[in-house]
């Protein structure tokens, strides 16, 4: 059913060729008068029609002839394709399809197989970018799908379709913040190809399977604890998918989830604090206004690894705080930027701007870092971004040496012993995330004083 006579009876042709008997209705107040007259199968109707639309008329079936429902649905339709879905509606056909996609539709309905074992979870396969970059004009040149629950992904868009902007922001007004792409097509979204023709047998991806499972779920627990009252949730929102994606999308590369895989379990203390950073990084990076999602996957994937150099240094070393080390032992700990560079430019695929955060995380404005002893502008914009994430998160997160600090006494912290060492525009991006009072008059009086010396 569908209020386009040429699709009606492109559609019904293409059915009775290959044997259904199909009766059309030009709109749904006329197909509820043929189901009430007669007995049918299945239905498959458009969501967009003129009075009663397609949700309505699954809504009556539902309620006076139950039967399968098969909707056509469109990029308008996103948010409708949600409630179609919580009401049962049996298949979805993304505008425009073809013949096989709508007989196998139906033939799923008449065969009656539900399936048997619980469906299996797709959100790794997806990654998730916020509408706001849509919003900001970027051109999607891939399927875009929506996520109706962690078993079905719907695709809503096939790549290269017109998108009304208009259309997308007001979909963000009702309260959807994400879409999807594949996997795949995020990887050549954000700029990162690489390539995963990898011979791995069965057994090997199950061993993979359980890994990124286990690596989203320890992430996902991180990035719950690390929500406050005091952000703006569409934004810390748009932070989680932007660093879930982002580690999606590393995971696919096995060096690069063996790499993450060595992080988390060399402690649990240096992954959350990874995924924290990448946060972070990526929460000052929003604030700083980078929309750019190359740059935002570049800088959450580079705060990951920002201490992966890391996992060749004793837990016992990285225990202890700083004033408790040997000589030997800071020189030990201070390598593990080379360290990291090293491991990292082991792989093709790791594009230089992640190689120069890693190197880089530790180097102060005010020449005071390691390793190289830079200063400002030779500091790469990415690496002070991190810089301040890592001192931050260390001073707000659970370690071994101390309780975590709340979030206005590490910045004012941070304010008091290093404001000479960190980015001033990443600071104020930064206390803008929180808006403690307390941190910007401190902020404004130091900055105040460094001026007038
Ligand atoms: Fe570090």
């Amino acid at each position: 059913m569908d209020d386009d006579y040429y699709f009606r009876l492109a559609l019904s042709r293409c059915l009775e060729s290959h044997g259904y008997k199909v009766e059309c209705a030009e709109n749904a107040k006329h197909a509820q008068q043929l189901i009430a007259l007669s007995v049918y199968s299945a239905v498959i109707s458009d969501i967009q029609m003129p009075e009663l639309n397609g949700l309505q008329l699954l809504k009556w079936i539902n309620e006076t002839r139950p039967m399968p429902v098969i909707l056509i649905t469109g990029f308008a339709d996103l948010l409708e394709t949600q409630e179609a879905y919580n009401l049962g509606a049996k298949a979805f056909l993304p505008k425009p399809f073809k013949a096989e996609a709508i007989l196998e539709a139906l033939s799923a309905c008449f065969s009656g197989l539900e399936p048997k074992a619980k469906p299996a979870h797709l959100d790794s396969l997806y990654c998730g970018i916020p509408i706001d970059d849509f919003v900001s004009g970027s051109q999607i040149r891939y399927d875009i799908h929506v996520r109706l629950s962690a078993e079905k992904y719907l695709r809503v868009a096939h790549g290269g379709e017109d998108i009304s902007i208009e259309r997308i922001r007001s979909y963000r007004e009702k309260g959807l913040f994400f879409l999807y792409l594949t996997q795949e097509d995020y990887r050549k979204y954000i700029g990162f190809n690489i390539s995963v023709a990898q011979a791995l047998t069965s057994n090997a991806l199950i061993t993979r399977d359980r890994k990124i499972q286990f690596l989203k779920v320890a992430s996902e627990s991180v990035l719950r604890a690390l929500y406050q009252s005091e952000f703006d949730e569409n934004l810390y929102r748009n932070t989680c998918t932007i660093v879930e994606s982002t580690l999606s999308a590393l995971s696919d590369e096995p060096e690069l989830l063996h790499l993450l895989t060595a992080l988390a379990s060399h402690s649990e203390p240096l992954y959350a604090h990874s995924v924290a950073v990448s946060f972070y990084s990526a929460f000052i990076a929003r604030a700083l206004h980078w929309k750019n999602p190359q740059n935002l996957f570049k800088v959450a994937a580079g705060a990951l690894f920002h201490d992966i150099g890391k996992k060749e240094i004793s837990p016992s070393i990285l225990k202890k705080a700083r004033s408790e080390l040997t000589i030997e032992e800071v020189i030990l700990y201070e390598s593990h930027t080379g360290r990291g560079t090293e491991i990292l430019a082991q792989i093709s695929s790791i594009p230089t701007d992640i190689l120069q955060i890693v190197h880089q995380h530790h180097e102060n404005q005010n020449g005071s870092g390691f390793p190289s002893r830079l200063r400002k502008d030779k500091i790469h914009p990415m690496s002070r971004v991190v810089c301040l994430a890592n001192e931050f998160c260390k001073l707000a997160m659970q370690t071994s040496s101390g309780p975590p600090m709340t979030a206005e006494n590490a910045i004012n912290r941070i304010l008091s012993i290093g404001v000479e060492r960190f980015d001033h525009d990443c600071m104020k991006a930064l206390i803008s995330l929180f808006r403690y009072p307390s941190n910007l008059e401190l902020f404004n009086t130091l900055r105040r004083k460094a001026g007038a010396t």
